[in-house]
């Protein structure tokens, strides 16, 4: 008989529930909505939405020409700079960015206003790291404010003035072990150092559960758009105690057959995976089992 595992923090964190409800809302409400780039990296929700009506945004200045509406923030955040432009065509803005994120943001602001250089750790072409850049201001002594590191070389490189003060945060969805890993590496090269480690629990929460559950299973099944790096750590975390670890981002991307031999499957998702299409995930698997248990009972009636 199949055993399926759900992890209890697969799917929305808090972060991205709050702002996909503040777009469903607002659609609710009857305004004409646009979000700055798509909410959530999920096709499925991107394209109900559009369905509703909601138009993405790729450029700010594209809201020059666009009847009044409503304008909304991704929970990504986004730059000072960008933030200042979208609210400047006089529609009415509505900021998503996860509490989480902003919390970053008023850090870096404050401790590169008092000439600290802060070390973003996390992966610069990411929009949520985009944003934070964009929320340091210049005033440290070399005149640069920030640096990005997201890997070892990069660590080992880092070359600032001796009397540099530094602040180190990190992008929410970096995995905590390389976080630690690289704060150290910075650690020994003798600098004055902040550290504030603004890894969201959310993602520590629900990657601990997937090692946990990839460890006890014989497959995992991991949930997620393909373009969402938080469900790609996942998958790497789980496929490392796993070996049977399967990607997917919807339920027609699962080859049922692959599951026979499997006695323990697990399920996880990431941030921005509905609970529907984890709920369609989980109960096709468990009719599965029911079927496979119909055919266990043959082979016992053919046995007797
Ligand atoms: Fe926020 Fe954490 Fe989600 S930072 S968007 S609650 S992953």
């Amino acid at each position: 008989l199949l055993n399926i595992n759900v992890a209890k923090t697969a799917g929305f964190c808090f972060g991205v529930k709050r702002a996909v409800d503040l777009v469903y809302n607002e659609v609710q409400n009857g305004s004409k909505v646009y979000t700055y780039g798509p909410i959530i990296h999920n096709e499925e929700v991107v394209s109900d939405l559009a369905n509703k009506g909601v138009k993405v945004i790729e450029d700010p200045e594209e809201l020059k020409t666009l009847p009044a509406g409503t304008i909304i923030i991704r929970s990504h955040g986004v730059s000072k700079e960008l933030q200042e432009k979208l609210s400047s065509y006089g529609h009415k803005i509505i900021d998503a960015t996860c509490p989480y994120v902003k919390k970053i943001h008023r850090a870096v602001s404050e401790k590169s206003g008092s000439g600290q250089h802060i070390i973003i750790i996390g992966n610069q072409s990411h929009p949520e790291v985009q944003g934070i850049i964009g929320w340091c201001q210049t005033i440290s002594q070399d005149g640069t404010s920030y640096t990005v590191i997201e890997n070892e070389e990069e660590a080992k490189a880092l070359n600032l003035p001796q009397d540099e003060k530094i602040c180190i945060v990190s992008q929410t969805t970096f995995n905590y072990k390389k976080f630690q890993d690289l704060v150290e590496i910075i650690s020994k090269k003798g600098y004055d150092i902040f550290v504030l480690n603004t890894i969201c629990n959310a993602t520590e929460e629900r990657q601990t559960e997937a090692y946990q559950l990839a460890k006890q299973s014989d497959a995992m099944i991991v949930i997620g758009g393909k373009q969402s790096s938080n469900t790609r750590k996942l998958y790497d975390i789980c496929k490392k105690e796993c070996e049977n670890t399967y990607y997917i981002q919807q339920l027609k991307d699962l080859d049922l057959n692959e599951f026979k031999s499997y006695r323990n499957v697990g399920i996880t998702a990431g941030a921005s995976t509905p609970n529907n299409i984890i709920k369609e995930v989980h109960t096709v698997m468990s009719e599965k089992s029911f079927e496979q248990l119909l055919e266990e009972e043959k082979v016992v009636k053919i046995n007797n």
